[in-house]
């Protein structure tokens, strides 16, 4: 992990975050109050950003990353949590589709939950269980010379994750005990479990996207920190039981780890992932 201060968790004090007011109108779930000018008002278009805040929402993009140790019993409130949705819900989608919804495990529903997802896994049997899309293009694509790149991505990724653990890439037994992990949400307090229709399409995927990131940014802006997990789409069996998204009509798109970040863990453990630079990123036309 590079330097410890790029990983400040708390970069806007969760109490100045939100007015009082605002933190009980969304708790209680009612919409909010519009008088108050540091509330969100849905009719009315907000001004331009200025520096202050850009210089705050660049630090919560770059700064980022992908936590996956938490500490076990410092739990985000309620509260807390429904501040974080009460912003993701304002993600944009194809024609304001929003076809996303959020299932929050938390407690011994939270264990239960991913014991069932555990036994699964162990079961062991390759085709027992199915996403409900496709997340990586397939192997024989990726093998054609023009997409080595990615293939030395994931490569380059694997060493940064499992070379802290100190595993070796041939371990398999100690590669599976770290992707089980996913089913705890790495035991971060919160887990959730993002759904879009049983009828979603790439678009909605695309949509859910923007929705899971703004769930990202918005809980490092209350000083917690969370991971993403595609992981979790291949056990949409187990999930639709669980959660009854069957008679919902919804199908699972990834699950998300919620809480506050074990530093020194993450500090110790936690590879952080390179980027490719603007130069390889941009190809201007003009
Ligand atoms: C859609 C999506 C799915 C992901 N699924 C998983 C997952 O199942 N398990 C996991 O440990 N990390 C998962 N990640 C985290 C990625 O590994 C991580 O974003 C990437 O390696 C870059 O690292 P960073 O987020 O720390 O910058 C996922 C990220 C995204 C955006």
């Amino acid at each position: 992990m590079s330097s410890g201060s790029s990983l400040l968790p708390i970069l806007i004090d969760p109490k100045n975050a939100m007015s009082s007011k605002q933190d009980q109108s969304t708790a209680q779930g009612r919409s909010i109050n519009d008088n108050d000018p540091l509330e969100c008002d849905d009719r009315q278009h907000a001004p331009t950003s200025d520096q202050d805040t850009s210089n705050i929402v660049d630090t919560l993009l770059r700064d980022r990353f992908s936590c996956r140790y938490f500490l076990p019993d410092k739990v985000p409130d309620a509260q807390t949590l429904n501040a974080i949705f009460e912003c993701a819900r304002h993600a944009p989608s194809g024609s304001n589709f929003q076809p996303w919804k959020i299932h929050v495990l938390r407690n011994d529903r939270k264990s239960q939950v991913a014991a069932q997802v555990q036994t699964a896994f162990d079961n062991d049997d390759p085709d027992a269980h199915k996403p409900p899309f496709t997340f990586y293009p397939d192997a024989k694509g990726l093998a054609r010379p023009e997409y080595n790149h990615l293939l030395q991505r994931r490569k380059d990724f694997g060493a940064s994750f499992y070379g802290p653990l100190r595993i070796d890439r041939h371990d398999a037994a100690a590669r599976r005990a770290v992707t089980a992990r996913n089913w705890t949400f790495f035991d971060a307090p919160v887990g959730l479990i993002v759904t879009t229709t049983d009828i979603a399409v790439a678009g909605s995927y695309l949509d859910v996207g923007f929705f899971v990131m703004s769930l990202l940014v918005s809980a490092r802006a209350h000083g917690l920190e969370a991971c993403a997990q595609e992981s979790h789409a291949e056990f949409q069996d187990v999930y639709a039981d669980e959660l009854a998204l069957g008679e919902r009509g919804e199908s699972v798109v990834c699950g998300v780890a919620v809480g506050y970040a074990d530093l020194e863990r993450v500090k110790d453990l936690g590879g952080r992932q390179e980027r490719m630079g603007l130069e390889e990123m941009v190809v201007w036309h003009e």
